[in-house]
Order: C-alpha cells, then structure tokens, then sequence
C-alpha cells in the first residue's frame, strides 16, 4: 500500500512535526507499505525522492508524478501538529478526495483544536471539571477588569487554537496581563485566559483498533518550570515525565475511564492524548485538552508511553494505519 506521511505545516510546531515525522518514517513497516514523505507548507506541497530531486504534489487528487509515472495514495498518515493538520482542514480536504487518513475527522478535529469551544463542549458532557476560562476575540473590545471578574490570579494566556505552549503566558500579577495577552494575540486572532488549576499534571494517549480501546499507560508530567512550557517540552531534563505514572490505582482508573468517554464522546479517531489535571485538595479531576495529533518525537510522551507499555513503534503506528482502512 502507498502511505503519505504528511509532515510540516504553516504553524510555529512545524519542527516538531518534522520530528514526529523522522520518527513515524523510521518505524513504519517497510515491508507492508510504501511511504512517501511529503512535506505541507504555505510556500510548497513537495516530496523529496532518494535523489534529492524536488517533485510538487497535484493538489487535484493528491498525486505524485515520479518518473513519469503517477502514484495515488491508500492512505495518509497525518504528521503535522496545528493548522492545516491537526484543524481540521487536510482532513476536510482528504474526506472530499476519499482518501483515508489516521487522525480525527474534520469536525472532531476543528472543534478539539479551538480550546474554548472544546471546553464548552466537555463541559456539557458532564464528567470531567473545566476551569474558568474567558475567551477573547482580537477584533472585539475587552476590558482587564472584566477577565479578572471571571477568571482568578494565577491564569493562563493561551493562542485559543495552538500547541506546544506557543505564545503562551503563566500570568500572576494584573499588570502581566495585558502584555501575556499581546503576546498570545501575536500567535492567534483568538485568545484563552483560563484560571491556574493547582494540582498534579497527568497525560492519557489512547487510541481505538476494531471498537477496542489501547489506553496506554500515563505519564505524570512534573515541570521543573513555571509550567509545561516549549522548552519545558522539549529539553530532556527540563521536565520530569513518569511513565508509568506513580499514583494511586484509582486515580489512575478514574483518568482511563474519563479519557475514554471523552474520546467516544467527542468521535475521536487514531491517537489521541487527553490532559488532565487533579487537584488533590478537593480530589477534583479538571480537563485540560485534548490533542489528536500528539507528538512523536523522540522527547514527546506517546513513544514513551508505547514503549512503557511494552508495544513496538512498528506495532503502533502499523495499527493507526490499518485502522484507516476500517
Ligand atoms: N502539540 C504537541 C505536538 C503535542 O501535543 O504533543
Ligand atoms: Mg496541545
């Protein structure tokens, strides 16, 4: 079977993408498919072959000519974190072609990327808790006074649509509000401000083959930093990351169970990792966000989950793929 493996993106997590990408393209079984990486950015759609010659994608069908010979594609696998890839709008793009692909549908994915609607949206379900958040508009008028009436000090400022911690602020004091949210109107037209939640931070990736759950084992995540910031991410030692986590049984049941019903709820597909934050004080359990398109690179959580769980990459990412043919 041919495989795309779609990597880049037009957002500031295209270098993770391109590392997810070496690390997807290192693990596929060769044997079963045949992969064409294929890097998306705003300047160019474009594979490069084993000859290092520049070959563009025809964007009608998403086809490659290679050698005066034309191939389509079985499958797409989705490598790009943030727009166009964790959004929505290459699935959209890949549902009208009728090509299958490894992620979320477009509905799913565009509502889980917009993390105001998403909270809204988990909210209704009922079974998690959601933090005070405010949403805001860059071409709509807000007023500091306002946020703090609806949201408490320690905040978060956040790009309402992003990841990685891009352009994101841990804000403790009024007047480091507005320069937080400057700095998030940079990243996006749209921005989070939601209240600190105080508490351990625990990571949930799990995906579905065949109507049956892998839920893999959790991480907890302890930053030596103000928060769970990019470089946080991705500096080995800057962030401690237990996998499996070290905490009770029933906490870590009670995040399983919650991660799964949000994911049938929410009409996932593919992996998905579900971030949660506890608060031990109250043993309240708070939903942070759901990324359906989690990282895979060396440094990210879930090929550390897979390999705590004792799966092979090659096993993983070979069940991704063949639960795209469904
Ligand atoms: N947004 C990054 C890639 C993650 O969730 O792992
Ligand atoms: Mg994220």
């Amino acid at each position: 079977k041919n495989i795309a493996l779609v990597a880049g993106g037009y957002s500031g997590e295209y270098g993770i993408s391109m590392q997810s990408a070496v690390t997807i393209e290192k693990h596929i079984d060769k044997e079963r498919y045949d992969v064409y990486k294929i890097e998306i950015t705003r300047a160019a759609w474009q594979h490069i072959t084993d000859k290092g010659e520049v070959v563009q994608v025809d964007r009608n069908d998403f086809s490659l000519t290679l050698n005066g010979r034309k191939v389509t594609f079985d499958a797409v696998f989705i490598g790009i974190h943030g727009t166009p890839g964790e959004d929505g709008r290459l699935q959209g793009y890949f549902d009208m072609l009728g090509i299958p692909y490894t992620s979320c549908g477009s509905v799913t994915s565009a509502l889980t990327f917009n993390k105001s609607y998403c909270n809204k949206v988990v909210a209704a379900l009922g079974v998690v808790n959601i933090s005070p958040s405010v949403h805001l508009f860059r071409n709509q008028p807000y007023a500091i006074a306002d946020i703090l009436r609806q949201v408490e000090l320690p905040c978060f400022v956040k790009p309402n649509e992003g990841g990685s911690s891009v352009g994101m602020s841990r804000v403790t004091t009024v007047d480091d509000l507005e320069p937080a949210l400057e700095k998030a109107f940079r990243e996006d037209s749209q921005v989070l401000v939601e209240q600190f939640v105080p508490g351990r931070e625990f990571s949930c990736g799990l995906f579905k083959t065949q109507g049956i759950f892998t839920v893999l084992p959790i991480t907890e995540i302890i930053s030596t930093r103000d928060f769970f910031d990019y470089e946080a991410k991705y500096t080995p030692g800057l962030a401690q990351e237990v996998t499996p986590a070290e905490a009770a049984e029933s906490l870590q049941q009670r995040i399983r169970q919650t991660a799964c019903s949000l994911y049938n709820a929410l009409n996932c597909r593919g992996i998905t990792r579900i971030d949660f934050i506890w608060k031990e004080e109250t043993d309240e359990l708070f939903f942070l966000e759901i990324n359906t398109m989690p990282g895979q690179s060396d440094g990210s959580i879930v090929p550390k989950q897979v390999r705590a769980a004792g799966m092979t990459l090659k096993d993983f990412y070979g069940s991704l793929l063949e639960a795209c043919f469904e």
